[in-house]
């Protein structure tokens, strides 16, 4: 057998080079001077979620001053909601100033990581995905920074193999794809699918779109940045930063919307109503019912529609409710038996949350299954570590998301309270894992 690589050892391995990977690294370097880190991802270059989700109309519902780093405000934004290209751009420019680039390593799947007692170290196991080859590493502090909706959920459905044409989910797009007057149809009807139709629907033949279960659809226009206004955010940098103030303020206060009291409740009724009214006001009569969610407002993230509803209108646009049955050839077919003819299928099923099946070892060998297991959850200390996981981190961990705010916020909070945890302070940084094996956590 081949003998396994063994890399030399660093301080710090964090695995994820999106928002949440890129922060910390960029932490570790402005907060601590700590230079001695590898950050690895199984895609082959920074930015995470944006990185690669580059479907056709991919943007954040957030605006791009909340989207950004509180230690790296943007002027530049062009678009109160920027495009894919614009963030991945932003976070690319964030890597080099803090020169994670050259910590970067991609085509790397982490496949485990065990806890060594003995040298207070983590044994990390990865693999080049290119040459298949197994390497290992040591480090005193491991970060879990593998995102949330990086997995993509590929269904199965029955008849998939002899399709002709090609399938696609929207967070594996290619860009050599043509959908130049063909048939395509698109599954899901979540954010990526209500962002690439109106993005496609005019270079297509027609475009039939399958779904499950409504959402409530919110109106949203974007508003472009002027040059104007972004000289003025760049000479005047705490505009930029009172205005990012005002909008994170704005979203706070929505949380009483997830509120299980009164108030709440005439919130989420005011957002069903609104989205209601919404879908009266745009979409074809005869899709209302298809559209309009009869359950409560606040399980799911709202949609924000920038064009969705009103290209139903369009006479090359299908939308059914009437589940998929098989594919042919060269078609869907539904329940009641209808055949649709079809060139490409777009799967915008969304994820699946497999994140955290790596096989991840913490003390005498406890697996992170079995931890989990004996909680009866995704038990963690305020979702960043994990009794018996020493000098462990998640940054944006279990539990985590939040549906009403810029979920940089979230992973900024994140990195900041797993430095808190760590068994000593900076700049040190890090203490043995046994001496004080409780420490927070
Ligand atoms: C299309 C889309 C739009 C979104 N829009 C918004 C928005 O408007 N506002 C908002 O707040 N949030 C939005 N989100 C959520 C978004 O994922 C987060 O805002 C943020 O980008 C998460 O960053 P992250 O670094 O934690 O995760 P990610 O960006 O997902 O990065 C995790 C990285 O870890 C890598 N990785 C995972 N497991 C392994 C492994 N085993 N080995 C090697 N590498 C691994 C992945 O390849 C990935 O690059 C959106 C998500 C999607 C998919
Ligand atoms: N900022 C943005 O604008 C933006 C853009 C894209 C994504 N996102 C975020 O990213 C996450 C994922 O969004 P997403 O739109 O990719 O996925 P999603 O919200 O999970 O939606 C997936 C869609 O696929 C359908 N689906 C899943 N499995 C299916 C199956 N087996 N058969 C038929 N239909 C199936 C789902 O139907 P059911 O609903 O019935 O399950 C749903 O309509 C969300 O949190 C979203 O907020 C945000
Ligand atoms: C959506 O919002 C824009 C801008 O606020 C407004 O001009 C438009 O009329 C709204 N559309 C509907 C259908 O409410
Ligand atoms: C929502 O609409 C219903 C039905 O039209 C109405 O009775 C209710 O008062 C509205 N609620 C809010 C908070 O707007």
């Amino acid at each position: 057998m081949e003998e396994l690589l063994t890399l030399p050892p660093c301080r710090v391995i964090i695995i994820g080079g999106g928002v949440s990977g890129l922060a910390t690294a960029c932490s570790l370097m402005k907060d601590y001077d700590l230079d001695d880190y590898c950050i690895y991802d199984r895609q082959t270059s920074l930015g995470g979620t944006w990185n690669a989700n580059i479907y056709p109309g991919c943007a954040v519902d957030i605006p791009g001053f909340c989207y950004s780093y509180s230690f790296a405000p943007n002027p530049g934004f062009t678009q109160l909601f920027p495009s894919q290209a614009e963030i991945l751009h932003y976070l690319l420019v964030v890597a080099k100033q803090y020169r994670v680039d050259q910590h970067f390593k991609g085509g790397v799947e982490w496949t485990a990581a065990s806890w060594q007692d003995k040298s207070r170290t983590w044994l990390v196991t990865l693999k080049d995905i290119q040459t298949q080859r197994v390497f290992r590493q040591e480090s005193q502090i491991l970060i879990s920074a593998v995102g949330g909706l990086v997995n993509p959920c590929e269904i199965s459905i029955p008849g998939a193999d002899r399709f002709k044409g090609s399938i696609m989910h929207t967070a594996r797009w290619k860009n050599d794809i043509d959908l130049t007057n063909k048939h395509v149809a698109v599954i899901g009807n979540g954010a990526s699918a209500t962002q690439v139709i109106p993005a496609i629907i005019d270079k297509t033949k027609s475009v039939t779109q399958f779904m499950r279960s409504p959402h409530h659809i919110v109106n949203a226009t974007n508003h472009q940045i002027s040059p104007e206004w972004r000289n003025l955010l760049r000479r005047v940098p705490l505009l930029l930063h009172l205005i990012r103030l005002l909008l994170f303020l704005y979203m706070e206060i929505t949380w009483f919307r997830f509120q299980n009291n009164r108030l709440g409740k005439i919130g989420r009724e005011s957002v069903k109503n609104r989205s209601r009214t919404y879908v009266q006001d745009t979409a074809p009569k005869i899709y209302w019912d298809m559209l309009i969610p009869t359950y409560e407002f606040g399980c799911r993230r709202r949609i924000f529609d920038r064009g969705y509803l009103a290209t139903l209108h369009k006479s090359n646009m299908f939308l059914t409710d009437d589940p998929i049955l098989e594919i042919s050839e060269d078609s869907v077919i539904t329940h009641s038996g209808e055949a649709f003819r079809v060139d490409t299928i777009l799967l915008a099923t969304g994820f699946a949350l497999t994140q955290y099946d790596v096989d991840l070892r913490g003390r005498n060998g406890k697996t992170r299954e079995q931890h989990w297991k004996q909680y009866g959850h995704k038990a963690t200390y305020k979702s960043i570590a994990m009794h018996g996981f020493p000098n462990f981190f998640y940054i944006l961990g279990p539990n985590s998301g939040r549906l009403y705010t810029s979920t940089i916020q979230i992973i900024e909070s994140c990195y900041g309270n797993a430095s808190h945890q760590t068994n000593t302070s900076p700049p040190s940084l890090i203490g043995g894992g046994q001496k004080h094996p409780r420490a927070g956590i």
